[in-house]
């Protein structure tokens, strides 16, 4: 590539070896491995039940890990806490969106930024907002009254007040009208783009997906199944069945 930089040889910002958790008794995960290079998108593919939410969530430490190696920018962030997460540059966009219904557009920003000193936040919200000129004209109404995709929109700018270096996103085109869902992706892509912000997005739509990823792995009742740079993933048979109805 001309920069000289190569995405398979790019320092990890996150990398996971071995990752093991579940439920009780109940193993949800058994030996994820996955490495995010800093500045890439990463996609991880799977049915519904596959572990893609438990991945996102022993990743951000609202669920115990019982095993494995996670490193984010070469520290230990096994078992700690997600508030400390966050600190440390690690923001959630959890499936379901899961924005505060009863708050405005803005308070919901504001709280994104909880982590952050309050005037400093403040700034931030109108340079997030030109990502979604659709949230700067509803800023003062209740997040409840959005349409699903704003309300995807709400929470991926909220997430991104937490001024992460690692943005996780669950599912984020579940429940989101088709137009805009394209255009929450173009918009993820953007964002990477312009803040060279890292980016780990869990999927059942494996062609919007691999469409902004350069990297996919695809996962199956906890186990990775498949993993390759994502326009190989696009052309393979056994993906085109299974996800892209092919
Ligand atoms: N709170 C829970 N208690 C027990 N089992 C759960 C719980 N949440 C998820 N599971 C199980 O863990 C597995 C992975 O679920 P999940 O991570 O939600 O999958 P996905 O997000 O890929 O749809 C499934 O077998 C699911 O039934
Ligand atoms: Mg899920």
């Amino acid at each position: 590539m001309a920069n000289g930089v190569e995405t398979s040889t790019a320092a990890a910002l996150l990398s996971v070896d071995g990752l093991t958790a579940g439920y009780g008794k109940i193993r949800a995960l058994h030996g994820v491995s996955l490495r995010v290079p800093q500045a890439s998108i990463v996609c991880v593919l799977g049915a519904n039940g596959a572990g893609k939410t438990t991945l996102m969530r022993a990743l951000s430490g609202l669920l115990p890990v019982s095993g494995g190696q996670l490193l984010f920018d070469g520290q230990s962030i096994a078992n700690v806490p997600a508030e400390a997460l966050v600190r440390r540059g690690i923001a959630h966009v959890p499936q379901g969106r899961m924005v505060f219904a009863q708050l405005s557009v803005r308070d919901n920003l504001v709280l994104g930024g909880y982590t952050r000193p309050a005037a400093e936040v403040r700034g931030d919200i109108d340079r997030v907002l030109e990502y979604f000129p659709r949230l700067k004209e509803r800023i003062a109404s209740r997040a409840g009254t959005l349409s699903g995709g704003e309300q995807q929109m709400l929470a991926i700018a909220r997430g991104l007040l937490a001024k992460p270096r690692l943005l996780m996103l669950d599912e984020p085109s579940m429940g989101v009208a088709p137009i805009l869902k394209d255009a929450i992706f173009e918009t993820l892509r953007a964002i990477r783009d312009r803040e060279k912000l890292t980016l780990l997005i869990v999927e059942q739509d494996a062609d919007i997906a691999l469409d902004i990823a350069d990297e996919g792995y695809v996962i199956e009742t906890g186990r990775v199944v498949m993993q390759g740079p994502a326009a190989e993933l696009v052309g393979n048979e056994d993906i085109r069945r299974a996800y892209l109805g092919g």
